[in-house]
C-alpha cells in the first residue's frame, strides 16, 4: 500500500546520495544525468559511500562477468544496511532493466530498481523507498534523451567530458543485450548537445566525446530541421578550435565518406575512429547479424587510410561466438594483422539471456577454447600496439595534458589526437593546456617524450 503523499516525511531534503558506476562511457554519462536530477531535487552528492543515505549502483549487463561484479559489490556493501538504519540501496541502469522485479524478489538488500529511461522518477522512487515501499520502474521510452538536463560533472575542473547524443540501439547484433536494456534508438536535439558542449568549453573543458551506441546513425528530424552526424560533428568542432572533439562508437556499416571528409576539414576533430569489427569471418559476421562483410569492413579501413592518413583505428573483437571454428578464428587474427589496429578491446563471447544468439544459436565453443583464442588475439594486439607506437618515435604530437602521470608528479600525462597516452617531464605546462611533444621512446601502452 502506498501512503498518501501528505503523511510521507520529506525524505529527500538534504539526503546524501552516493553513485557508483559500472560499464561503458554511456553509463558514466548517465550517472552524471542522475546526479543532476537528484541535485535539482534537493539531494546532496557525496564521494564516500559511508556518508550516504542512498546508494545507487549504475550497472552493466553486457557480459555475465559485468553482472557478477555488481552482485559481488552488492554483497560487499550489505553490511552498511545493518549499520545505518533506513539506508536505501538502488540498482539502476542496464541490469535493472534486464532483471526487473527479480532483483527485489531475490535480494532484500535492494529498495529501488530503475531502468535507464526512468531516471526522472528517481526522486519519487526514493521517496517511496523512504516510506518503506520497494520501488520498481523499468519502462523503456521511445522519446527520453534527457536532452534538457545539464549533467553534473563528477570531476569539476576536468579536461575531458562525455556528451550523450543519442540513446538505445536498433541494430540487433545477435550477441548483444543493449537493444533490450536500452530500448530503441533515439537522437537528442542538436541544439541541446551544442549548448552542453559550449558550456563545458566555457567551464574550462578542452575535450568532448560525443557518445552513442552507433553515432553514425545519429539523425535529428524536427520537420524543417534535419541534422546528421557529420553535421553535428562539424558544428561541435566549430565551437572553438581549442576544443577537441571525439566520438564513439562507429558502426562499420554506417561509417560514411562524408563523415571522414568532415573530420579531415577540422584539426580539432581527433584522428581516431573506434570501429568494432567483432570478427574477421564472413560466416560469423552473418551469424552475428552485423550487416557488413570482411571485405566491406576492409574497404572502410582503406577509406579511412586514404582520407585521413594520420587516423588511428581501434576495434572490439569477440572470440568463441557460436559455432566459431579455428578457421574463423584465424580469419579474425588475419584481419587484425591486416588492419594493424592501434588498440583493441577483446572479449570472450558470453551468452546473454533473451538475445537472438541465446534464442537461436548454441553457445557451443568450450570456455577453454574461447580463452585460448582470446589469449591469442590479445598477444597479437600487444604486438600491433607496440608497432603502432614505435612508428611515432621521432615525431612531434600535440598532446592535451590531462594531469600528472600516475607514477610521478615530475611527469605530465595526456593524449595525442590519435588517443595514445603520452608521458613527458613537467615544463611550465599544466592540465588543460596543449603541449608539442617529441616522442623518444615507447612501451606497448605509452609514448614517452619531451616538450619541444
Ligand atoms: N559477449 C562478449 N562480448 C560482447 N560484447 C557485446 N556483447 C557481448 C557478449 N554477449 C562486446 C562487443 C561490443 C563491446 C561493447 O562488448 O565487442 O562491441
Ligand atoms: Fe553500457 Fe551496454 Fe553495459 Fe548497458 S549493457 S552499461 S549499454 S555496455
Amino acid at each position: 500500500m502506498k501512503l498518501p503523499a501528505f503523511i510521507l516525511p520529506k525524505p529527500n531534503m538534504l539526503k546524501t546520495v552516493y553513485i557508483e558506476t559500472y560499464g561503458c562511457q554511456m553509463n558514466m554519462a548517465d550517472s552524471e544525468v542522475v546526479a543532476s536530477i537528484l541535485n535539482k531535487n534537493g539531494f546532496k552528492l557525496c564521494k564516500d559511500i559511508n556518508d550516504a543515505d542512498i546508494i545507487l549502483i549504475n550497472t552493466c549487463s553486457i557480459r555475465e562477468n559485468a553482472e557478477k561484479k555488481v552482485w559481488g559489490r552488492l554483497k560487499s556493501i550489505s553490511h552498511l544496511k545493518k549499520k545505518k538504519n533506513g539506508l536505501i540501496i538502488g540498482l539502476i541502469g542496464c541490469m535493472a532493466e534486464r532483471l526487473k522485479e527479480k532483483v527485489i524478489e531475490a535480494d532484500h538488500l535492494i529498495d529501488i530498481v530503475a531502468g535507464p529511461d526512468t531516471y526522472r522518477e528517481l526522486p519519487s522512487m526514493i521517496s517511496d523507498a523512504s516510506g518503506g515501499h520497494r520501488s520498481v520502474n523499468v519502462l523503456l521510452s521511445l522519446e527520453e534523451t534527457y536532452g534538457d538536463i545539464m549533467p553534473v560533472r563528477t570531476d569539476p575542473g576536468g579536461v575531458s567530458a562525455f556528451i550523450s547524443i543519442m540513446r538505445g540501439c536498433n541494430n540487433m547484433c545477435a550477441y548483444c543485450v543493449v537493444p533490450y536494456v536500452r530500448g530503441a534508438e533515439r537522437s537528442r536535439d542538436p541544439e541541446s548537445i551544442l549548448r552542453e558542449a559550449s558550456k563545458l568549453f566555457e567551464a574550462g573543458y578542452k575535450e568532448v566525446t560525443l557518445l552513442g551506441q552507433n553515432v553514425n546513425s545519429y539523425f535529428w528530424d524536427s520537420g524543417n530541421k534535419k541534422v546528421n552526424f557529420a553535421q553535428l560533428l562539424e558544428r561541435t568542432a566549430l565551437i572553438d578550435p581549442l576544443l577537441r572533439v571525439r566520438f564513439s562508437t562507429s558502426h562499420p556499416k554506417d561509417l560514411s565518406d562524408d563523415l571522414l571528409h568532415t573530420m579531415a576539414g577540422y584539426e580539432n576533430i581527433c584522428r581516431h575512429i573506434h570501429l568494432p569489427a567483432q570478427s574477421g569471418s564472413n560466416r560469423i559476421l552473418q551469424l552475428m547479424n552485423r550487416g557488413y562483410t570482411r571485405e566491406s569492413y576492409m574497404e572502410r579501413i582503406k577509406a579511412i587510410r586514404s582520407i585521413l592518413p594520420e587516423c588511428a583505428v581501434s576495434t572490439d573483437m569477440i572470440t568463441g561466438f557460436c559455432t566459431e571454428t579455428d578457421a574463423d578464428h584465424e580469419e579474425s587474427l588475419a584481419l587484425m594483422e591486416w588492419a594493424e589496429f592501434d588498440f583493441s578491446y577483446m572479449f570472450r563471447y558470453s551468452e546473454r539471456p533473451g538475445t537472438k544468439a541465446a534464442r537461436k544459436l548454441k553457445d557451443d565453443v568450450p570456455e577453454e577454447v574461447k580463452k585460448k583464442r582470446l589469449d591469442e588475439i590479445i598477444a597479437l594486439q600487444n604486438k600491433l600496439s607496440a608497432r603502432s607506437k614505435r612508428k611515432d618515435i621521432g615525431r612531434i604530437f600535440e598532446v592535451l595534458i590531462e594531469g600528472f602521470s600516475k607514477r610521478s608528479d615530475n611527469y605530465l600525462s595526456g593524449r595525442t589526437s590519435q588517443n595514445k597516452v603520452a608521458v613527458f617531464p613537467v615544463k611550465d605546462k599544466k592540465a588543460g593546456e596543449y603541449a608539442s611533444v617529441r616522442i623518444e621512446i615507447c612501451t606497448s601502452a605509452t609514448l614517452l617524450g619531451t616538450i619541444v
